[in-house]
């Protein structure tokens, strides 16, 4: 894993769209995998300005999701999907049919989880594929557990998550208590991963995915094994690193 400090999240929002953007000069018609959450606001909103100011064209871009909520509909506010053409598939002139994301309202999950894999494979796998982390290891949906999951899947969402996510509701109890999300092993497929984290709060995960052990129990520590992954952290959730 290479590790990248920016001084703060906008630095770090930039460098990690520079990738994204150098991505598609390479190949315009790239499959990307992308993030909800706060921490890849600043690259969304670098990549939305390097689009005004001519220097992206993401208009042959496939995009996947890692995860959407269970039981939301698309059009819900707090929807990942939502999210997205708010944040970044509006401004970047996205065609509906560009973008995917898992759906949660799906009549039988278990069959919307294989679609959904199955639709990264028919896309030719994910070229670069962006990430977050929860305060807990997470990455997508994928909360600690005994053994690292595979494909889509339907997620219980952790107590721990639960709360994290509760700002955005107007109570505790409008949160979704599961989701769609890709899997460990869909996002290790990844040919590249960014991973961007920001903030002192993340500083001890940040610390526990990149030196520590790597277990299920930090489902971001298994990207220590991935051949081509970088890690984008602002100072202050780099400052426990050590090497
Ligand atoms: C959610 C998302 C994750 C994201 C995490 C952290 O749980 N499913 O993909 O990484 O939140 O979000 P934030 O960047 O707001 O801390």
């Amino acid at each position: 894993m290479q590790v990248i400090v920016g001084k703060n999240p906008k630095a770090v929002g930039e460098m990690a769209a520079s990738l994204f953007i150098a991505q598609l000069l390479r190949k315009p018609d790239s499959v990307l995998g992308l993030a909800t959450g706060s921490t890849p606001l600043p690259l969304y909103e670098a990549l939305v300005r390097a689009r005004q100011a001519g220097a992206l064209d993401a208009s042959r871009a496939v995009t996947f999701n890692l995860d959407e909520y269970v039981g939301l509909v698309p059009e819900h506010p707090q929807s990942y999907c939502a999210f997205m053409w708010k944040h970044l598939f509006a401004d970047l002139g996205f065609r509906p049919e560009q973008a995917h994301l898992p759906n949660g309202v799906a009549g039988d999950l278990e069959a919307e989880c294989a679609r959904y894999d199955a639709a990264i494979d028919a896309a030719g796998g994910i070229d670069l594929q962006l990430l977050g982390i929860g305060h807990n290891g997470h990455i997508g949906f994928n909360e600690p557990d005994k053994a690292f999951s595979h494909g889509t899947r339907v997620a219980e969402l952790t107590s721990s998550t639960i709360e994290a996510n509760r700002r955005f509701f107007a109570s505790e109890k409008e949160v979704p208590r599961r989701a769609l999300t890709m899997g460990v092993l869909t996002i290790f497929r990844a040919r590249g991963i960014v991973l961007v984290v920001t903030g002192a709060a993340k500083a001890d995960i940040t610390l526990a995915m990149a030196e520590g052990d790597i277990t299920p129990e930090v489902p971001a520590s298994v990207l220590q094994l991935h051949p081509n992954t970088v890690l984008i952290a602002d100072e202050a959730a780099a400052a426990k690193l050590r090497r």
